[in-house]
């Protein structure tokens, strides 16, 4: 019997790296899981992998900015599924360079996908959640939630929006008696495509540096990136009774990048 069995999650951004394994990690565990992402091949072919182990999955096409996205979303779990258990925030983007070359339209992109999106998320599952009995909500932030980067300022700002975002909603969930804990889980270096969106001028590194083993040669104790499935691992603790007394935390995996 798996630690999620008959639960329902949604993952955000589940076609590619941390939110796949998640997807993939959470469905091992019994859950029904619902995989979302913009990349509509992408997150069906996620889902195929993991109905062909069989396991439970089906795909969406989000744009986790879109209001009313949201609420479709919500709409066919609420006839389909009837309960929803787990929100994983995951879908996020990265956008480096100099805070003097990023234009307004960069600055809301990020924080549309980064920090509106998580907002969006948190506010249009709660209702089903609490009548779901309760559940959990992990929002992926990261060490730039918890620190400065001097190519990643947007960035940082997002993710440091998400962690204070996390632990607001935790207080009044607590508060509210809504059973529903509501952490942040904080990822060093890792291993996935979104480092091939950051370009080395834009980090002030050296041509074919923007890699994220050498990202973490510099950065990580012990110079290794993580990889997705280190992350899903985190996330699985969050979502499962395990973590039954945590609430308004950051789960930080970073290989002690930042301690
Ligand atoms: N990889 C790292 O080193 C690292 C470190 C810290 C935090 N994170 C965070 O982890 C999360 C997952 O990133 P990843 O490393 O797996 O990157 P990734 O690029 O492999 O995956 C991100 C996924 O999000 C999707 N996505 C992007 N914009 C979207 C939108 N508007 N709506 C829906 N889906 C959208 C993409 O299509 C992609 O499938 C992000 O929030 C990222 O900021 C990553």
């Amino acid at each position: 019997m798996g630690r999620l069995q008959g639960l329902v999650v949604l993952v955000t951004g589940a076609a590619s790296g941390i939110g796949r394994a998640t997807a993939e990690t959470l469905a091992r565990e019994g859950a029904k899981v619902i995989a979302t992402d913009l990349n509509q091949a992408g997150v069906q072919k996620v889902v195929e992998t993991i109905c062909a182990n069989g396991f439970s999955a089906r795909a969406m096409v989000q744009d986790v900015t879109s209001e009313s996205v949201w609420q479709q979303i919500l709409d066919d779990i609420r006839v389909r599924e009837k309960h929803l258990h787990i929100l994983v925030n995951n879908a996020g983007i990265a956008w480096a360079g100099s805070i003097l070359d990023m234009s307004l339209a960069d600055w809301r992109m990020q924080q549309a996908v980064n920090l509106e999106g998580v907002f969006l998320g948190i506010r249009t599952t709660i209702p089903l959640m609490r009548e779901s009995g309760g559940g959990s909500i992990i929002n992926i932030s990261s060490v730039a939630g918890l620190q400065g980067s001097p190519t990643l300022a947007g960035y940082c700002a997002t993710k440091g929006g998400v962690r204070l975002l996390t632990k607001g909603v935790a207080l009044e969930s607590a508060y509210s008696g809504w059973n529903i804990r509501v952490n942040s889980v904080h990822p060093g270096v890792i291993d996935t495509a979104i480092w091939q969106t950051v370009t080395p001028a834009a980090m002030r590194l050296e041509a074919n540096a923007v890699d994220p083993h050498e990202i973490a040669s510099r950065s990580t104790p012990g110079g290794k990136a993580g990889n997705a499935q280190d992350i899903a691992n985190g996330v699985l603790f969050l979502a499962s009774d395990e973590s039954s007394y945590m609430n308004g935390s950051e789960l930080v995996i970073d290989m002690g990048s930042s301690a």
